[in-house]
């Protein structure tokens, strides 16, 4: 295991709205990786009872619920939002799932620390039913892409794609299944070089620096020499 000498780990805050399995696996990695480099401050929900919600709770983790029927229009839920996450100081905030578009307004102030994971290999098949249109469509071969968030739905700087493919027998669930799978590795590598500043943002293209903080050893030791001749 490398030995990280980290300054403070990323806030990081997470959003949901649904099953929450992404989110899952964000804890799970953070739990058995003492250099992520980021903690879950807090999770965001825009709908009560959820089991995302139930994963945080368990976890120790505070919830907020901001439910649009409950504001009367989208500014004020999201400025609600927004409001309730900022209580809890996020470095980064993490889209798990979370099925409402979001404004520039809610995003300014976190720009390119607003991450997202889809479950299709992007730009093909935005929007939130990506999954059945990639078997309506045909589609022999689809994937996960996690991106930076910006103004238009699910178009940002792409980070990382891998690719899944479609068999014959599919259905939505049993596709979407090997999707998450997929996305619970990806999603939570994705999430920690952001914590640690390592995505390096060029127009639409997003380079991976190496961790400033991994370090490597200057020389061999001593059991690494070779024997000599
Ligand atoms: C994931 O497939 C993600 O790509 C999409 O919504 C799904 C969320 O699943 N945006 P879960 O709630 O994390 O289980």
């Amino acid at each position: 295991m490398p030995d990280r000498h980290r300054p403070v780990p990323s806030r990081i805050a997470v959003l949901v709205s649904g099953s929450g399995t992404n989110l899952q696996a964000l804890l799970d990695r953070i739990g058995a990786d003492a250099g992520f480099g980021g903690e879950v401050v807090v999770v965001g929900a825009d709908r009560d009872g959820i089991a995302g919600l139930a994963r945080a709770e368990q976890a120790g983790i505070p919830t907020v619920v901001q439910r649009l029927a409950d504001h009367p229009d989208r500014p004020t839920w999201e400025r609600a939002l927004r409001a309730d996450l900022e209580r809890y100081r996020p470095d980064v905030v993490v889209l798990a799932g979370f099925m409402k578009i979001l404004s520039g307004a809610f995003l300014a102030g976190w720009s390119g620390r607003v991450i997202n994971t889809h479950p299709s290999l992007l730009p093909a098949f935005r929007g939130a039913h990506a999954v059945r249109e990639v078997l309506e469509h045909g589609v022999k071969l689809t994937g996960s892409t996690v991106h930076l968030v910006d103004e238009e739905v699910d178009h940002g700087p792409i980070v990382a794609q891998r690719a899944v493919a479609v068999h014959p027998d599919d259905d939505e669930d049993r596709l979407h299944a090997r999707i998450k799978a997929v996305e619970h590795a990806l999603f939570p590598e994705c999430v920690g070089w952001l914590c640690r500043g390592q995505l390096e943002v060029t127009g639409r293209t997003v380079n991976v620096r190496p961790d400033p903080h991994e370090r490597t050893p200057t020389s061999p030791s001593p059991t690494d020499t070779p024997d000599g001749p």
